[in-house]
């Protein structure tokens, strides 16, 4: 089986339609068809500042999340980042292939760092695309479910695993990004030009959040001009990802959406999206508290994913030092 390895980070209290549209939903899928590998990444998180106490609920309850989503423990390996400490370990040897330049063009790391002083910058949130990058290789994995933005951070880890393997020898495996394009970028529903993303509140759907409260953010997310239901991203954005999102949720086709509501109203179209959102988180969230309630439980589920996974990454990371050449530890 060709093996995925995918990573979320623990920086809010829910994770959000897009990173389920664009991400989530693919890592449950895999897990049909690859051996799969899926980590709460909270050494990305603490790239900017984390509050301890809040950085340990949502760690679990981003596994929470997960395991609500349909990841399957018994089939995936999902663990903590931090419970691996060999993603850091091949990070340091990647940091030193990569070049200075070459992460300071990562255009996340640009975004993130422009909304700050430079002193407000960690070093960390600079190398963070080398550590993803760590995380990835160290499990020498096929493919890399992610949406639209970790492109870039994809074709990095790509360019860092063939400069290692032209250096040292052929060892570490080039991954593939798997990006849905149909939900590789979901939209604010405030302002459907803007990824949707949780440091724009309006118009992000929280998972987690009251279901009658995604219900009124999808009543008043912003339509176009004109009134007919067409998919048309350039001129109708706003009515596009509505459509994106209604097909992802319910299975049905784009154009066969936009059949079914010729002749119909925004509001139709708003109000009937609201319920299979409704639908969709009501049992979700349920499933998250009941995997909260039991906390001994996740955390053995997490110290097992971790265990498997440390398998796998500790002899990567052996053979990757000995090919550098350093001496075995004894
Ligand atoms: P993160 O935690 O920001 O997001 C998790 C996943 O959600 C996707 N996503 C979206 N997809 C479509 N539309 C959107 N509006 C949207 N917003 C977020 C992201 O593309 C991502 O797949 N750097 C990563 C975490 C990471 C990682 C890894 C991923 C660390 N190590 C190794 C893959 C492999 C990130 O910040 O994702």
């Amino acid at each position: 089986r060709p093996r995925v390895l995918s990573g979320i980070q623990p920086t809010a209290d829910s994770f959000h339609l897009g990173n389920y549209l664009g991400a989530l939903r693919q890592w449950v899928s895999l897990q049909d068809t690859h051996e799969t590998f899926y980590c709460v990444v909270d050494l990305h998180a603490i790239t900017i500042e984390q509050d301890p106490k809040v950085l340990r609920e949502r760690t679990r309850a981003s596994a929470a999340q997960l395991l609500a989503l349909g990841i399957d423990p018994a089939r995936t390996a999902l663990f903590v980042q931090s419970h691996v400490p060999e993603h850091t370990q091949l990070s340091w040897v990647l940091e030193c292939l990569a070049g200075f330049g070459e992460a300071g063009r990562m255009t996340q790391f640009k975004d993130k760092s422009a909304r700050q002083s430079e002193d407000h910058v960690s070093v960390g949130l600079f190398t963070y695309p080398v550590l993803q990058a760590a995380d990835i290789l160290i499990y020498q994995a096929d493919q890399v479910p992610v949406g639209e933005d970790q492109r870039q951070h994809l074709e990095l880890t790509r360019n860092l695993a063939q400069r290692f393997n032209s250096r040292y020898g052929k060892t570490l495996r080039a991954p593939e990004p798997f990006i849905v394009k149909d939900t590789a970028k979901i939209f604010d529903l405030q302002d459907p030009t803007a990824k949707m993303s949780k440091s724009v509140p309006g118009g992000v759907i929280e998972l987690r959040e009251d279901p009658k409260r995604s219900a009124k953010k999808i009543r008043s997310a912003v339509t176009d001009t004109g009134r007919e239901i067409v998919y048309d991203p350039e001129s109708k954005p706003g009515v596009s990802n509505l459509l994106v999102i209604y097909s992802a949720l319910s299975g049905r086709a784009v154009e066969e959406l936009t059949t079914a509501y010729a002749g119909k109203g925004y509001g139709d179209l708003k109000k009937d999206l609201a319920e299979v959102l409704v639908d969709f988180v009501v049992p979700f969230q349920q499933q998250v508290d009941g995997y909260l309630d039991d906390r001994a439980e996740l955390d053995k589920i997490l110290a097992t994913g971790a265990e498997r996974a440390r398998e796998v990454a500790s002899k990567t990371l052996r053979t990757v030092y000995d090919r550098i050449g350093f001496l075995p530890a004894g």
